[in-house]
């Protein structure tokens, strides 16, 4: 049997976590490359799936660690676990960054609820809060430090372990999208 349905199912129950907030599938693993040259990992909420384009995408204060390492190297890695169907999902890729002035943030920013716009306010992630002295009561969300990464996947690493079988394959995707190459592999 080909594994090209399994590679199709993916994409499209990632397509229907965007809108699940119950879905494992939703709150992938970002892996990137830090400035000391080690590997950083975090989780993210996928905010938008291009099935065709093979694109996840996430969004993200600009200000953060992410961000600059993905300016000093686009290459990245995100690892999805859905533990009811014990299946594994890598994907090796690149990231296209596109910052506040962008339209890629301007149009994700409009689409945004004001609950979540409220998670960009304030100082930088990871400074201590005792030092946080730019979000004085009553200032709100700040468009100026929202920024949307995108994700082209080039390869997924497809793996599911069943009680009774253990399935693992490998699928490949062009530039645009395209699936190139599928193989099975001993898991
Ligand atoms: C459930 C959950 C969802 C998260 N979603 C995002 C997100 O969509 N974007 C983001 O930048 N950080 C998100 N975070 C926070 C990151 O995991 C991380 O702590 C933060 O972005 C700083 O990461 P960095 O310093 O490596 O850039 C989320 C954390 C959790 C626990």
């Amino acid at each position: 049997m080909s594994p090209d349905t399994h590679d199709k199912h993916a994409w499209a129950d990632l397509t229907k976590a965007v809108k699940d907030p119950l879905s494992a599938l939703r709150y992938p693993a970002l892996a990137t490359i830090g400035k000391d040259a080690r590997p950083k990992v975090r989780t993210v909420v996928l905010r938008d799936v291009l099935s065709d384009a093979r694109r996840l995408e996430f969004h993200t204060d600009v200000r953060s660690e992410k961000w600059s390492d993905l300016a000093r190297s686009p290459d990245a890695h995100i690892h999805v676990y859905c533990p009811e169907r014990r299946l594994q999902l890598r994907f090796d890729g690149t990231c296209v960054c596109h910052g506040p002035d962008s339209q890629a943030a301007r149009a994700a920013w409009a689409a945004l609820p004001d609950h979540t716009r409220t998670t960009y306010k304030g100082g930088p992630p990871g400074i201590d809060l005792a030092q946080d002295a730019s979000a004085p009561a009553g200032s709100g969300p700040n468009p100026s430090v929202f920024g949307v990464i995108q994700f082209h996947a080039r390869h997924l690493d497809w793996v599911q372990l069943d009680r009774t079988t253990n399935l693992r394959a490998k699928f490949e995707y062009g530039p645009d999208g395209r699936l190139t190459n599928s193989r099975w592999v001993i898991p």
